[in-house]
């Protein structure tokens, strides 16, 4: 396999917070899957995308591979009737494994048509199809981090573990994964925690510091689980700091939490402060009435945010299509007096850089950095011709849909 090549094209991608890097009919030299520099004249052999968009890559920093078969279903309801009604169901089936296997082979196809290479995904409780999950996410050639799922409460029968086996079984997934992959990784699940004993909680701090694991969890996303963990856990503060009763924000690992829609302002200094990553999800706050996550109240308070689908509570895998409704919502809260609304620079940091970082990878094509990067063919719609590289970056995000990926690479490597 080649691993140095040089790809040419409008390159664009976002440094810092709020800031576009551009190069137009510039070359990227990739040496040993690295990016090694971005030129302006470059002499040999180039893979010639001509006027295409070549971006970074995007990242889903909360998905579940598991609902991917549920999606678009069930949306009339909230999260807890919403998770009952049709979530738990649908992830007792993944038992079996010829329908693990069925799912999660189209979820890894989609994650790449979708222009995903990077991607924090949930699986469920079982510990076999989700280490076949990996199975595949790895032979996609995509990076990951996947969780088996933790619950022994307040769960359907099907679902309820028992505290010692989750704990067991834990272990044994973190020990079997760990030396069977490359770019895929466990992460440490618990549930949320109304579906998870202190007892369980705890073990699972222990297991994540013990292996150096990260951790990823749900977060005040609505206001019925923010109620109910008040009453399981009424010493807390507020429900980030359950979490970091039993060491899962952020204690020595890196840790995401997924929503952050309903937490307050001493919550957000805790998520900052433990540098736990935000996962916005707006397509999922949107379908399951969660509300508007307040991205701007968290930047300014320097809390890591990036983009997740949160498919099924979200119906789509694109995360352009995440940045579009991150800028929407953000408008409508500026509209009812909220912040400043999002940038579309600043979304497509939060695309794309914010999780990278979440790797251990630089900014987009920061020399050093594996190379991860889509090319965007925007070619058929209209007036293209006669815009500048971040106009046509604004249309590919609200029109997604209409955009074609026309490649995609994952560590150096092409992968579609
Ligand atoms: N909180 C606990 N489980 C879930 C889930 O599956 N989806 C969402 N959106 N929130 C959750
Ligand atoms: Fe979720």
């Amino acid at each position: 396999m080649n691993r140095d090549f040089v790809l040419k094209g409008n390159i664009v991608y976002a440094p810092v917070l709020g800031e576009l890097f551009i190069a137009e009919n510039a070359f990227l030299v990739v040496r040993d899957g690295k990016v090694q520099a971005i030129k302006t004249e470059y002499q040999g052999e180039a893979i010639d995308y001509g006027n295409r968009l070549i971006i970074p890559s995007l990242c889903d920093m909360h998905v579940h591979a598991s609902q991917y078969a549920m999606a678009g279903m069930g949306l009339d309801l909230e999260l807890l009737p919403w998770l009952l009604a049709y979530t738990f169901p649908e992830e007792s089936r993944y038992a079996d494994r010829a329908y693990a296997e069925e799912v999660y082979e189209a979820f890894a196809k989609a994650l790449l048509r979708a222009g995903t290479t990077r991607a924090c995904v949930l699986g469920t409780i079982h510990t076999d199809t989700v280490l076949l999950l990996m199975d595949i996410l790895e032979r996609t050639g995509l990076t990951a981090y996947v969780g088996k799922v933790n619950m022994d409460r307040n769960a359907p029968k099907p679902l309820c573990e028992d505290t010692k086996t989750s704990l067991g079984e834990t272990r044994r997934w973190i020990e079997e994964s760990l030396k069977r992959y490359t770019h895929v990784k466990p992460m440490i699940t618990p549930r949320f925690i109304p579906n998870c004993t202190p007892e369980l909680l705890k073990g699972l701090g222990e297991l994540a510091r013990e292996f150096g694991v990260p951790i990823q969890s749900h977060l005040s996303e609505n206001t019925g689980e923010v109620a109910w963990v008040k009453a399981l856990e009424p010493d807390a503060a507020f429900y980030g700091q359950a979490y970091e009763k039993y060491g899962l924000f952020g204690d020595g690992v890196p840790t995401v939490m997924a929503h952050c829609v309903q937490s307050p302002k001493e919550e957000r200094a805790l998520l900052a402060k433990n540098g736990v990553l935000m996962a916005h999800c707006p397509d999922s706050n949107s379908n399951l009435a969660s509300g508007m996550a307040d991205v701007r109240a968290m930047l300014d308070a320097g809390v890591l945010v990036a983009l997740g689908s949160d498919l099924a509570g979200g119906c789509t895998l694109s995360i352009l299509e995440a940045a579009a409704q991150a800028i929407r919502i953000s408008k409508l809260r500026e509209a009812a007096g909220g912040g400043r609304a999002l940038t579309m620079p600043e979304t497509f940091y939060l695309a794309t850089s914010a999780g990278a970082a979440f790797f251990g990878d630089g900014p987009g094509f920061t020399p050093g950095s594996p190379l991860h990067a889509l090319v965007l063919d925007d070619s058929h719609l209209l007036g293209t011709r006669d815009l500048k590289p971040a106009q046509r970056l604004e249309r590919c995000i609200y029109l997604s849909r209409d955009v074609k990926i026309s490649a995609v690479y994952a560590n150096g490597k092409k992968i579609r």
